[in-house]
């Protein structure tokens, strides 16, 4: 069961700036509606890339998927080779709920070193390479894939049953060296983009092989699909948009994202990139330049209450916090009681648990008082279920905010414009000339 808590957003808590929700619902509902209807109603054409609502009912792949990792029980090591959106869900969703005995290892840098001394790690015949990549074309990819191909096949006679493809199922370099080599490849489909791509094999795939519970996870992604088609008041993604579009006209331009959690330790950087590069654009579906996004923040609780909540509740008031918090534990242990220590007797025989928890209401309040709007998001615990149903209503609350900005959250041409100047100061044919402006501009 996934909650919001709003207390910490109204304007009886936190003042002047806060929300009067009965009337922001009311006076937003229209908007709101029409934006429901719109994603809706736009899902079933490939080109407003909206296939990720869809893709946790796909069960034949999820069983394909399945298939695959059974076919395979010699993997000691995964290395999954791909960047953004090809990598930090999987990466997220393994650190939270993965279990042994296969180990994920992430290539999203090509810094040299990390990847020498995991290679290095690596028994080549325990070792299934996985190179996600949808366009096939990314260059740290393609570094990193032509680097481990290289080795498997120089340790391996059979390299090829070490190597699977994710990629797009007609276009692109990966898609066609799988087919010419007769390698396994799974589909990214066309219409989901990197960052939605976490339920699709992209994230099931690597996920499959850490043992989480996938039929669990796409359930969960489901449900929250049931609350962004219901109407407002049960609609908890339209209603955490609001809180963000409302926030941004006064002036929160950074969002703190803070589970309290270290198993959901990836979770913030696979929402970094969800939120910054969906919705900072400069020009809407109009083309007029607006230059809109909320910047978002990574944090931990309660790691980071020792490092950033200083700031955020006493520095500017420019910042929107979204705190997660588990509602139970999956295991506890109980705090000992020592003689000798009796100063420390308040903790003596409460549960690690407890104080975790305590610790997320205190910082929610401090924040509050010092008038920093927070709100929070419960999980009844931190399961493949509640963990599928959190990722969604993520996806699905970047969507409504899309729709309320008017912009596009499903392109990312500021992303784009990087790789291409990275294959023009590389060399690669045919961006010859975008090499020879980069020249005239001083970068070579
Ligand atoms: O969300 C996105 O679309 C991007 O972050 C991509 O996932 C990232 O750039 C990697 O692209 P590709 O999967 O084509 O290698």
């Amino acid at each position: 069961m996934l909650r919001l808590e709003l207390a910490n957003v109204l304007s009886e808590r936190i003042g002047a700036e806060g929300i009067d929700w009965p009337s922001a619902l009311a006076a937003h509902a229209h908007l709101l509606q029409a934006a429901r209807d719109a994603l809706w109603q736009r899902k079933s054409d490939p080109a407003e890339f909206l296939g990720w609502i869809d893709v946790p009912d796909d069960t034949e792949t999820l069983r394909r998927v399945l298939r695959y990792r059974q076919a395979h029980p010699w993997v000691q090591d995964l290395v999954v080779l791909g960047i953004g959106g090809s990598a930090l869900g999987a990466q997220a969703v393994s650190a939270a709920l993965g279990k042994g005995p296969v180990r994920l290892h992430f290539v999203d840098n090509v810094e040299p070193e990390p990847i020498l001394a995991l290679r290095g790690s690596l028994d080549p015949h325990k070792t299934l390479v996985n190179v996600i990549s949808k366009s096939g074309s990314t260059a740290e990819t393609m570094a990193a894939f032509l680097l481990f191909r290289h080795w498997l096949e120089q340790n391996l006679a059979d390299w090829k049953k070490h190597l699977v493809i994710t990629t797009d199922p007609a276009k692109g370099l990966l898609r066609s060296y799988a087919q010419a080599e007769g390698l396994t490849a799974f589909e990214v489909p066309p219409s989901v983009g990197g960052r939605f791509s976490v339920t699709c094999p992209v994230g099931t795939l690597p996920l499959a092989f850490a043992e989480v519970d996938l039929g669990g996870l796409l359930a969960g992604a489901r449900k929250s699909n049931e609350q962004a088609r219901a109407a407002l008041e049960h609609n908890l993604p339209a209603q955490t948009a609001l809180i963000h579009h409302l926030f941004s006209q006064r002036g929160k331009n950074i969002v703190v994202f803070m589970p309290y959690s270290t198993r959901l330790r990836y979770l913030p950087d696979w929402f970094v990139q969800l939120h910054d590069e969906s919705l900072g654009k400069a020009v809407n579906r109009a083309g007029e330049e607006v230059r809109t996004g909320t910047t978002a923040v990574r944090a931990i609780g309660t790691t980071d209450q020792h490092a950033q909540v200083q700031l955020f509740r006493e520095g500017p008031r420019d910042k929107l916090i979204n705190i997660v918090r588990l509602l139970n534990p999956s295991e506890d242990l109980e705090i000992p009681v020592v003689r000798g220590l009796e100063a420390l007797d308040y903790l003596f025989g409460k549960r690690f648990f407890e104080l975790l928890d305590a610790e997320a209401k205190a910082t929610a309040h401090a924040l509050a008082k010092a008038k920093q709007p927070n709100y929070t998001l419960t999980l009844e615990k931190l399961d493949a279920y509640n963990l599928g149903w959190l990722l969604q209503h993520l996806m699905w609350q970047t969507a409504f905010l899309g729709e309320l900005w008017n912009i596009n959250a499903f392109d990312q041409p500021g992303v784009e414009l990087g790789k291409e100047y990275t294959y023009a100061l590389m060399g690669r044919k045919g961006w010859e000339s975008l090499a020879q402006e980069l020249r005239a501009e001083g970068v070579e």
